[in-house]
C-alpha cells in the first residue's frame, strides 16, 4: 500500500510571505472599530448617490437605462455586496474559529490573533446586516436575493481544507483589491457606503494575512495528493459560486424591473445579461483570482496553479 508522503518542506519553504503573528496582532487591536460609529442615529445611506465604484457596477454601458435608473441598478448591485460579503463571512468565522481550536496552546499571539479574526468577521456580519437594514427601510422595494448563506456556507464547508482556505485568501485579497483600485479615489460614492468599504478594507488587510499564515499551517498537515487537489477543490467553490451569481444577476433584472416600473425589450434583457454577469464576476471572481498575493500562494501550494488560473481568470473579467 502507498504510504502518504507530507509536505513540510513546501509549507516552510523561505519563499512564502513573512508575515508574523504579534504584527498582526498589534495592527489589529490599533484598527478595531465599532458597527454603532458606521451606520444607525443620523448616519444613513444617501440614494442621490451611487454606493459601488463604477468598476464593480458597470451600469454605463446599458445606455437604454435613464441616468436615474443606472443610478438605481448600481444601488441594487451595491445591495447584493452587502448580502454577499453577509454570506460568504458566514462561512469563513466558524472556519477560523474550527482552525485556532486545533492548537490553542503555546503560541499566545497566534491564538489571540486568529480570535480577533473571528471576532471581525462576526462583527462584519452584523455591519452588512445594518447596512442592509437601512438600505431596505429606504429602497421601499425588496430584492431578491440567493441563499439561504446557511445552505451556501454548509456546501462550502464540505469541500477540503485546503481548498476553502483558499477561497477565503481569495476573498480577502479581492476585498483589499476592491478598495485600492476603486475606491478610495472615488469622490463621487455615497459617504456611508464608502466609510463602509474603507472600514471593511482595514480589518480585512490582517485578515489577508492571516489567511495566508492559516493556508500554510494548513498544507503542513496535508499529503502530496490533498496538495495536489487543492486548486481543483478552490475551482469546484468558484464554480459553485459562479452558478450562484448568475441567478443574482436574474434576480437583479427583476428588482430594476420592479423599481422602475419599466417593461424591457428582450435585446435589453440580453444585454442587461451579458454586461451585468461579467460585472459580478469580476466583482467576486475574477478580482480576487487574478491578485498576484493570492496567486503567489497558489503557486507556492501547487506548482503551476499560477498559469493555470491566470489562463481561467479572464472569464471572470
Ligand atoms: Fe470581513
Ligand atoms: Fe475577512
Amino acid at each position: 500500500m502507498e504510504t502518504a508522503i507530507k509536505t513540510p518542506a513546501i509549507a516552510d519553504s523561505t519563499a512564502w510571505p513573512h508575515y508574523e503573528f504579534p504584527n498582526i496582532l498589534a495592527a489589529s487591536d490599533r484598527v478595531n472599530w465599532r458597527v454603532e460609529d458606521l451606520i444607525g442615529g443620523g448616519k444613513r445611506l444617501d440614494f442621490s448617490m451611487p454606493f459601488l465604484p463604477e468598476s464593480l457596477a458597470r451600469v454605463e454601458p446599458l445606455d437604454f437605462l435613464s441616468e436615474n435608473e443606472r443610478r438605481t441598478l448600481n444601488q441594487i448591485r451595491a445591495h447584493d455586496y452587502l448580502y454577499i460579503f453577509g454570506l460568504v463571512e458566514e462561512f469563513i468565522l466558524p472556519f477560523v474559529l474550527d482552525h485556532v481550536r486545533s492548537a490553542l496552546h503555546g503560541n499566545e499571539a497566534r491564538v489571540r490573533a486568529f480570535l480577533n479574526f473571528a471576532g471581525e468577521e462576526a462583527k462584519h456580519i452584523d455591519l452588512f446586516k445594518r447596512f442592509r437594514q437601512d438600505f431596505i427601510a429606504s429602497f421601499g422595494t425588496a430584492c431578491e436575493v440567493i441563499g439561504p448563506p446557511e445552505a451556501i456556507a454548509q456546501a462550502v464547508l464540505s469541500k477540503h481544507p485546503l481548498a476553502v482556505a483558499l477561497v477565503i485568501l481569495h476573498i480577502e485579497w479581492m476585498t483589499q483589491r476592491h478598495f485600492v483600485d476603486s475606491i478610495v479615489d472615488d469622490e463621487n460614492l455615497d459617504p456611508q457606503f464608502k466609510s463602509l468599504l474603507k472600514h471593511h478594507w482595514m480589518e480585512e488587510s490582517q485578515h489577508a494575512k492571516l489567511d495566508t499564515l492559516m493556508v500554510q499551517e494548513i498544507l503542513r498537515t496535508c499529503t502530496e495528493e490533498e496538495r495536489s487537489k487543492a486548486i481543483d477543490g478552490y475551482l469546484e467553490i468558484g464554480s459553485m459560486i459562479d452558478e450562484g451569481l448568475a441567478q443574482q444577476v436574474r434576480f437583479d433584472f427583476e428588482s430594476l424591473q420592479r423599481v422602475t416600473g419599466r417593461a424591457f425589450t428582450p435585446e435589453e434583457f440580453e444585454r442587461f445579461q451579458e454586461v451585468q454577469l461579467q460585472a459580478t464576476r469580476w466583482t467576486f471572481l475574477g478580482t480576487g483570482m487574478s491578485h498576484k498575493n493570492f496567486l503567489a500562494v497558489a503557486e507556492l501550494v501547487q506548482e503551476g496553479a499560477k498559469a493555470r488560473l491566470e489562463a481561467i481568470a479572464p472569464f471572470f473579467s
